[in-house]
């Protein structure tokens, strides 16, 4: 049995913080690092430098324990650790579709050379097919000699808004190692989780690092494949909604990622498969993932259609017209807004003219710092008032319990269109709203277009009325 070993976490972005946090939490001894001063200042100061529910609570309770700490320093993480986790980020390269690596290369390289002892190095950042193996070369060429430093890798699955519960309890843990030694360090790593029950994959390098390549064009497919479905839903008048729960009672195919919708955007999803396929196109199989280039279109037709519309639904011409966009985050629960379907669809409405007013509730900062031309508000009510659109782009709770009733009282007319099929297309319609979704027909099979009977009460009530209780 090996003894629980010290763990570094090298990069402290979202994977990073979230994974050093939840070892320190479970008893860990654990030191992150990052090249960043400021991230690493927050960070030891109980500050998460990103939105995550309940993240922060748990860096300042692990923090009051003493086993968590932050350095910008390897060669004082080489000098800590046993088990060293590379967690750097991996973004799309500057004018192409591979994935820029060079973060990885450069933090292991410097960890690599300032290792004194036998330790074991576990890629956990998502990489191109292939890097695992140029990594370990260079881990064993750079390492001083009689360190027998080995790499071994570690994919993670977590999920934005979910990451201290998918640290924690993940679906599985897949260790790909190329040695005994690693997997019993890496087991040792992972006492708590693995005492749980997580089922425990173990394998070689490359398997490890098409697992999460893998996975997350998966999921890319299923979610393009049901808006696929609703494009064709269009153009027969059946309901995408109801199909989608059709096909879910078949447990073979199930109802998770088979949501229709805007589609999916963050900084996983879309990066991931551009990636793969470029990869798979320099290992000479690009053929085999050739389907990914559909899924990728796909999902970026639901961003124009969607646009499309609304411009419908306002008349045929979006110049001058409100529209009130609500939701900026590429998903709920979430203040991240890369490759955010909500930020494209107002950005396009924008430039065709459109008044848009945005607000989302927790990524208004992000949004104002990459989107300056578009107008935000401070709340749902405001950017709602007068509005001769709404359109939904990010299911908030807080837009999907809106009450269609006041907020009819606040637009100027009642026309929506739901981005994200979250909206109770029948309540919307009973309020008098013309409620409008990709790929579902255009009336309600249960609900008669009724007009709004709010006419014989006084407007300006309703309007604070409606601005207090949204
Ligand atoms: C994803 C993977 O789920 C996770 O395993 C991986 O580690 C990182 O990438 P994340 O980017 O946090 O996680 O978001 P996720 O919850 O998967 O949603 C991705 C996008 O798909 C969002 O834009 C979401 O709105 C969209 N989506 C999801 C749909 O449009 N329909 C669905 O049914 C599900």
């Amino acid at each position: 049995v090996v003894a629980r070993p010290r763990l570094t976490v090298i990069g402290t972005g979202y994977l990073g913080a979230t994974h050093a946090v939840c070892m320190a939490a479970v008893g860990y001894e654990v030191l992150g690092v990052d090249v960043d001063p400021n991230k690493i200042a927050k960070l030891a100061a109980g500050e998460v430098p990103f939105f995550e529910p309940g993240l922060g609570e748990l860096l300042r309770d692990t923090l009051a324990t003493g086993r968590l700490s932050f350095t910008t320093d390897f060669a004082e993480a080489a000098e800590f650790g046993d088990v060293h986790f590379i967690c750097v980020g991996t973004p799309q390269k500057k004018g192409s579709q591979a994935a820029d690596v060079s973060y990885v290369h450069a933090a292991t390289e410097a960890l690599a050379k300032g290792l004194r002892r036998k330790a074991l190095i576990v890629g956990k950042s998502t990489v191109p097919i292939g890097t695992a193996a140029q990594l370990r070369d260079m881990v064993h060429a750079v390492a001083p000699a009689g360190t027998a430093v080995e790499l071994a890798w570690n994919p993670e699955f977590l999920r934005e808004g979910y990451a201290v519960a998918d640290t924690l309890q993940p679906d599985r843990l897949v260790f790909g190692t190329e040695s005994r030694w690693a997997t019993e360090q890496l087991k040792a790593a992972f006492t708590p989780v693995l005492e749980r029950g997580t089922p425990l994959v173990e394998c070689d390098l490359s398997t490890a690092e098409l697992v999460k390549v893998a996975a997350n064009s998966f999921l890319a497919t299923k979610i393009s494949y049901i808006n696929a479905m609703a494009e064709v839903c269009e153009a027969t008048g059946a309901d995408v909604n109801l199909l989608s729960r059709a096909l879910s009672y078949d447990e073979r195919i199930g109802g998770r990622f088979l949501k229709p919708g805007l589609g999916f955007g963050g900084g996983c999803l879309p990066k991931d498969i551009r990636a793969f396929a470029a990869r798979a196109e320099e290992l000479g199989v690009g053929q085999a993932v050739s389907f990914l280039h559909q899924v990728d279109a796909i999902n970026g037709r639901r961003r124009t259609r969607t646009v499309d519309l609304v411009r419908e639904l306002a008349g045929g011409s979006l110049q001058g017209v409100k529209v009130a966009a609500l939701g900026a985050a590429f998903k709920p629960n979430s203040d991240d807004i890369r490759d955010a379907p909500a930020l494209d669809v107002a950005r396009m409405l924008h430039e065709e003219g459109a008044d848009v007013r945005v607000y989302d509730p927790e990524a208004m900062d992000n949004a104002r710092r990459a989107y300056p031309d578009l107008t935000y508000a401070g709340s749902l009510p405001e950017a709602v008032a007068g509005a001769d659109v709404v359109v939904l782009l990010t299911e908030w709770a807080q837009f999907r319990d809106a009450d269609p009733e006041m907020m009819g009282w606040l637009v100027g007319r009642r026309k929506v269109v739901d981005g994200r099929h979250a909206l109770d297309a029948d309540a919307y319609r009973a309020a008098g709203w013309e409620y409008r979704a990709l790929g579902r027909p255009t009336t309600s099979r249960t609900v008669e277009l009724a007009t709004s009977e709010a006419d014989s009460i006084d407007l300006g009530i309703q309007v604070d009325l409606a601005a207090e209780l949204l």
